[in-house]
């Protein structure tokens, strides 16, 4: 069913304009467009962000425009397929660098749109969620779900820059996005970190289970790393040395609509991932890690970023014989499997999820 139909232009032009004042469209001539055959139309673009762009301009940001008239002083890892302008690195995720200088203050506010942060330089900021203060390191993710307070501020006497993921998109797109604005958070007592230190274990008070859709905001980088050598010392021959961060009560992915990850490439290591529907971001955090798909390729140094379109095979190559690398990795998996449109493709054929 992949013949040619009908365009625009083979219709009476006063039979098109008659449709028109109605608000009436044809069909057939957009039909292939926006159900195309075996594979979906990606606007998403494969892209590279050099962190060694971004800093340079993100310091002179702090120079040319105080925090007061910025709230958040962020740019935009745009994905030019999208056009910059709208703002987005894949159809749901949205990514932005930001600076908080030593001193300041990004006050309290909460918003539709879910967001994290992965930290990518800089000690001595903190956010506080919900009046949980989350301290932030190198590599540490922080998550502010939907509708929860949260603000940032910063200690430390060093520029902080952390990379922003958020489902700002699917929010502008489905007309829910807003924020609101709010009072500095009085800091209460209690780490979620702390109190789900150890896997497979959760806090029971009288024997009870919490019932917070969120019971952790932060998962410190050591952690997280360690729990990625565990697993590599213990599976030698495992090659998607990989975790997800979840929520520990329910283990459900840590936030609805973004998936979060890390991963590790050993020294050396080639590692093929198979074409997944998601849009995929992935950022270094130590180490070097070439992202090759068969029409890109990009070599990303420490604190890079880039994104994947979906439905796209993806090779990672890990160049060092040394040392293991690093990657934090965002998709839009949570989604897609609530969806129902979720698919991995291991080889050409499509995989369309069906009833059986
Ligand atoms: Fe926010």
């Amino acid at each position: 069913m992949s013949h040619e139909l009908g365009r625009l232009e083979d219709l009476p032009a006063d039979y098109v304009a008659a449709m028109r004042e109605r608000n009436l469209v044809p069909l057939w001539p957009s039909l292939r467009g926006v159900l195309p055959p075996k594979i979906p139309t990606r606007q998403t673009q494969a892209t590279h962000w050099a962190y060694a762009d971004i800093k340079p301009l993100l310091l002179k940001a702090g120079e040319l425009t105080p925090i007061e008239k910025a709230e958040r002083r962020v740019l935009v890892l745009a994905n030019p397929g999208h056009t910059l302008e709208k703002m987005q690195a894949s159809a749901a995720m949205y990514l932005g660098m930001q600076l908080l200088l030593p001193g300041e203050w990004a006050p309290s506010h909460r918003h539709t749109p879910n967001a994290v942060r992965m930290v990518v330089e800089g000690e001595g900021a903190w956010t506080t969620v919900e009046g949980e203060k989350c301290p932030m390191s190198r590599g540490d993710l922080i998550l502010t779900p939907t509708g929860l307070w949260h603000e940032h501020g910063h200690d430390g006497d060093q520029p902080v820059i952390w990379l922003d993921v958020l489902d700002l998109p699917l929010a502008y797109y489905l007309e829910v996005s807003y924020h609101l604005d709010g009072a500095r958070q009085e800091v209460k007592p209690g780490q979620g970190d702390r109190a789900y230190a150890r896997a497979g274990v959760v806090p029971t008070p009288v024997f009870g289970r919490s019932g917070r859709r969120y019971p952790m905001m932060r998962y410190p980088w050591a952690n997280v790393r360690a729990a990625l050598q565990s697993l590599a010392e213990d599976q030698p021959d495992l090659e998607n040395v990989q975790v997800t961060y979840i929520n520990p009560e329910t283990g459900e992915d840590a936030e609805n609509i973004l998936g979060f990850h890390a991963l590790m490439l050993r020294p050396g290591q080639t590692l093929a991932l198979p074409a997944r529907s998601p849009a995929v971001v992935y950022h270094v955090i130590e180490g070097g890690a070439r992202v090759a798909t068969s029409a890109r390729g990009f070599d990303l140094v420490p604190a890079d970023t880039c994104c994947i379109p979906g439905y796209t095979a993806t090779t990672l190559t890990n160049a060092s014989a040394t040392e293991p690398a690093f990657l934090f990795v965002a998709d839009e998996s949570p989604l897609h499997r609530k969806l129902g449109v979720y698919e991995v493709r291991t080889d050409s054929q499509p995989a369309m999820p069906s009833q059986s």
